[in-house]
């Protein structure tokens, strides 16, 4: 089989775990990396053959077939379209950039170019997602009308938490609603069926400033929110995203109700799925392949039993992707741009009804 050639751009947290992944595909090479900082040490760290600090040169060096846009999100349209323009596949991070303006920016590029251009919404690849979307399609649930939960993170709890993602010149016009949300409403999208269509929020922002280091910044994005949703299939929903919430180090909640039955997902019990009865025992589905959708049994890697968690989404939503790019296709859908987009045009909905106390369509 050919080998495809990967280049990962932006090797902080998430560019490794990008790496770590792309190593667990067979015929896949990661064959260089670019960041603006100390790259040749990360190279040599991570045992990448090239090292650059500015894109372009390593798009024109190294031709990769794919690039991983791994940077703060105000820089991913802009190397994207240079991407694309090149030729190159792209697999973008969430949220997919600073605003919907910038990302249907990219989308109209993607169709030009006509390259595979995915987003890294990999929650769609737990094996238990995958398997909460089978359990609605195929009506076990009976009709869905509400979708609830949340995704909180304790990291920027305190006055002294710095970091890029707080001010919107870089990580966009939201923060929690685009940095968490943007997962939870694409998980959320994914596993019903139904689409976000209309929505209210309440923002807050506990820390006008933050200390990085001695000096004190003005914050301009909130450090929580609580949002309220309408579905266009009929469901409503309610979930909250908050980097201050003591003792939550990464938890995403998704609880769905229907008719005949209701589903809770925890991804800190990342393989267990709760499955809500009124008039027999409720159940609890731990990941199996052979207790699950024959389909969901194919991105399940490991026997029931052993944990699959998150760096083994990320294999399985690469996997996805890179079949894509090799024309074949795949069990399971991961996200593109256009995805990405309708999310940016969620979280810039709610930006609006947060500043204006009222409900905002989703254009
Ligand atoms: N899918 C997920 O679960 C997930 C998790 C974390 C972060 N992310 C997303 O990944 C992206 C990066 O987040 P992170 O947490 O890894 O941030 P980070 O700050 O840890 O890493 C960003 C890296 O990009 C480099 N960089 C900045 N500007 C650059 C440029 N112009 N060219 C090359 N390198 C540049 C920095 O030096 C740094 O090494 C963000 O969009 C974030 O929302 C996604």
């Amino acid at each position: 089989m050919e080998h495809l050639k990967a280049a990962v751009i932006g090797v902080g947290f998430i560019g490794k775990a990008h790496i770590e992944a792309l190593r667990r595909i067979p015929n896949v090479d990661v064959v260089a990396i670019v960041d603006s900082f100390n790259v040749e040490e990360k190279a040599a760290q991570l045992g990448v053959p090239y090292a650059f600090s500015d894109y372009k040169e390593m798009l024109d060096t190294c031709h990769p077939d794919c690039v991983h846009i791994c940077t703060p999100n105000f820089t991913h349209k802009e190397i994207a379209l240079a991407a694309m323009e090149r030729g190159v596949h792209v697999i973008c991070e969430k949220p997919m950039a600073s605003n919907a303006d910038e990302a249907a920016v990219m989308v109209e590029a993607s169709k030009k170019y006509d390259k595979i251009c995915a987003l890294n919404f990999h929650n769609r690849f737990y094996p238990a997602s995958f398997q909460m979307k089978k359990m609605v399609e195929k009506g076990e649930l009976g009709q869905i009308f509400d979708l609830s939960g949340g995704y909180l993170q304790d990291w920027l709890q305190y006055k002294t938490d710095f970091s890029w993602k707080i001010l919107s010149a870089k990580c966009g016009k939201t923060r929690v609603t685009a940095d968490l949300g943007s997962h939870w409403f694409d998980l959320a999208e994914y596993v019903s069926g139904q689409k976000i269509k209309e929505v209210f929020a309440e923002f807050k922002t506990i820390y006008p400033e933050r200390m990085n280091g001695r000096e004190a910044i003005p914050v301009d994005t909130e450090d929580y929110s609580y949002v309220l949703l309408r579905f266009d299939g009929g469901a409503t929903g309610m979930a909250e995203f908050s980097g201050v919430f003591s003792g939550k180090k990464n938890q995403t909640v998704l609880r769905v109700a229907g008719t005949e039955a209701s589903l809770e997902w925890d991804n800190e019990k990342v393989n267990d799925i709760l499955i809500g009865h009124r008039n027999e025992p409720n159940g609890l589905l731990t990941k199996d392949p052979n207790l699950m959708d024959p389909d969901v049994a194919k991105i399940i890697s490991y026997p029931g039993g052993h944990a699959e968690g998150f760096p083994d989404a990320f294999k399985q939503n690469f996997t996805a992707i890179y079949q894509a790019i090799r024309g074949k296709n795949s069990v399971n859908q991961f996200a593109t741009f256009k995805d990405g987009l309708h999310i940016m045009r969620v979280c810039d909905a709610l930006y609006e009804s947060a500043h204006t106390g009222s409900w905002i369509p989703v254009m």
